[in-house]
């Protein structure tokens, strides 16, 4: 592959299906005497590049994958140029318009959440080589306002242990990120297993310091499971500083029971066991992942993603919630709610901007749905929602830098019904409306199959033809006001001004998409308004 690298002075490599004895090669087109040849053995090549500079890019033993350059002085303000895969030539109708997704391949977890440096920092769970989950890579976005993104470059990279066994499987699992006077602190797990028996897995977890967010330090072992009650299941350390004491949640189980791990520390290091937050009382979960503790106001917030997991209606992998109080490492329960009424959703992490706390959760592929875009990838984030508690209840609502996402305002009016078609199919849909409003919202229409919004006496509830055997029913009693975000794939609802959230997937073949309110009750719609929504990605 030949490229101009134009201001760029840093170009890094990551190929796929290299064996030993794989090598990258970069040679100036002009004189191929000069060139530069790497093992390719390895998850990532970085080769300094002179500027405005046209080069020519091989591979030996490995396959071109993921390929980008930047410029070290200036990435956080320019963001990486992606050179392989080349840009999407052919329209993708499932690719999200305003939600960040990978540059290419498969992302999950959101990572390491902090402001650092005036930058919104995002890390992710991420596979560049396919848009199935594989070794473990930490993404990495950053944003000043928390909708536009920019790709960074990849910031963690699985162990080169798993490149040499291909037995096993594992790599720079998720954490998250306290800010430091002199940069940012990351906790993760590394984890490695054997594919076939996942039950010898080993997690640890390891901490390590950037003094930018661009470039991760060494690496240094903190905990490993040592309590013979704590499950192979050890991970996703969650860790902020409380009343000057250092706290560490990880999610596990103890003795077999599903539950939040607490751990308390005085310097972030060196790390003591401190019993349980929450156990999980609902049956079938394989293990607590994901864990998060918080405060909002004089209450505590303690956030467990069930792990396997299929409750009552059917909804996968639900991810609960319980409010209650945290004094001195000990947390006393108030109120358990779900966290997200829809089926998509999973791995939820906050952090607190200095003014506000911040949620972020992975939209996931729960029930089989993805289709394969030769040029698309797999996975999503959610919109950034602000938490705040009501009564007991988790609040969640749109960032309000969401608003500049709107773009051309498709319809406004009152009590009718309408039928709209949707040029590109990535809309928002607010309605106000009385207490005994009854109708039926078309989200989206593929072929034969629709995703629905209900709201009638027997409460909202969101259906998929495509998901027969869920009703993701949303508790939140009598409605006042609707927010639905479609995105290609993704819808987001929130419903009550933030009283309970949904995420579903649905994938759509065409870019044209389709948003109708079918009113039973015309008289209770107050307002209805619908816009079209920009791209987050030039
Ligand atoms: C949750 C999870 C985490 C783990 C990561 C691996 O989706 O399974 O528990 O750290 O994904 O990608």
């Amino acid at each position: 592959m030949q490229f101009n690298t134009e201001t760029a002075t840093r170009l890094e490599v990551l190929a796929a299906n290299s064996h030993c004895g794989a090598r990258v090669r970069l040679a100036f087109v002009n004189d191929h005497k000069a060139a530069q040849t790497r093992d390719a053995f390895c998850p990532k090549i970085v080769f300094d590049v002179l500027p405005h500079t046209v080069y020519d890019l091989s591979y030996e033993g490995c396959t071109e994958s993921f390929a980008y350059l930047y410029c070290p002085q200036t990435v956080l303000q320019e963001g990486i140029r992606v050179l392989s895969p080349a840009i999407e030539t052919t329209a993708n109708p499932y690719r999200e318009q305003f939600h960040l997704t990978p540059p290419t391949g498969w992302l999950n977890d959101p990572n390491g959440l902090c402001f650092f440096g005036g930058l919104y920092h995002l890390y992710y769970q991420f596979y560049p080589h396919t848009q199935a989950w594989g070794n473990m890579h930490w993404g990495h976005a950053v944003s000043e306002n928390l909708v536009d993104w920019r790709d960074m470059p990849v910031f963690l990279t699985p162990q080169q242990s798993l490149l040499e066994d291909s037995t096993l499987a594992g790599g720079a699992f998720s954490g998250s990120a306290v800010v430091m006077q002199d940069g940012i602190r990351f906790y993760l797990t590394r984890h490695s297993a054997p594919r076939d028996r996942e039950c010898e897995m080993v997690e640890t977890q390891v901490m390590l310091h950037s003094a930018t967010g661009l470039e991760a330090g060494r690496e240094t072992v903190i905990l490993e499971r040592t309590n013979p009650r704590h499950s192979y299941h050890f991970r996703d350390p969650k860790v902020f500083l409380h009343e000057d004491v250092w706290y560490m949640v990880l999610g596990s189980c103890i003795d077999g029971v599903p539950a939040v791990l607490l751990y308390t520390s005085q310097d972030g290091i060196a790390w003591h066991e401190n019993g349980e937050v929450i156990t999980v009382t609902q049956s079938g979960c394989e293990s607590v992942e994901c864990p998060d503790l918080f405060t909002l106001g004089d209450r505590a917030v303690c956030v467990a993603a069930h792990m396997n997991r299929t409750d009552a209606s059917g909804r996968k992998n639900p991810v609960h919630y319980t409010v209650g109080r945290f004094a001195q490492g000990h947390f006393s329960a108030e109120h358990e709610g779900l966290y997200d009424f829809g089926g998509n959703f999973y791995a939820v992490q906050s952090f607190w901007d200095g003014t506000r706390r911040i949620a972020i959760g992975w939209v996931a592929d729960f029930y089989a749905e993805h289709r394969c875009h030769p040029r698309g990838v797999y996975g999503s984030m959610t919109l950034p929602r602000v938490l705040s508690l009501q009564d007991g209840v988790l609040y969640q609502r749109p960032a309000p830098e969401t608003e500049t996402l709107k773009e051309d305002l498709l319809y406004s009016g009152a009590g009718d019904s309408v039928q709209l078609q949707v040029p590109g199919n990535a809309y928002c849909a607010q309605l106000e409306c009385l207490p005994d409003m009854r109708c039926e919202l078309l989200l989206a229409r593929d072929g034969a199959d629709t995703l629905r919004l209900i709201c009638d006496q027997h409460g909202v509830r969101l259906l998929s033809t495509r998901v027969p055997q869920a009703v993701f029913s949303a508790p939140c009693g009598v409605v006042t006001s609707l927010q639905i975000f479609f995105d290609r794939r993704v819808a987001e609802i929130f419903i009550n001004d933030g009283q309970v959230a949904g995420t579903k997937t649905f994938y759509c073949e065409s870019t044209d998409g389709v948003f109708a309110l079918a009113a039973q009750s015309p008289a209770c719609i107050k307002a209805l308004h619908v816009w079209s929504m920009r791209a987050i990605r030039g």
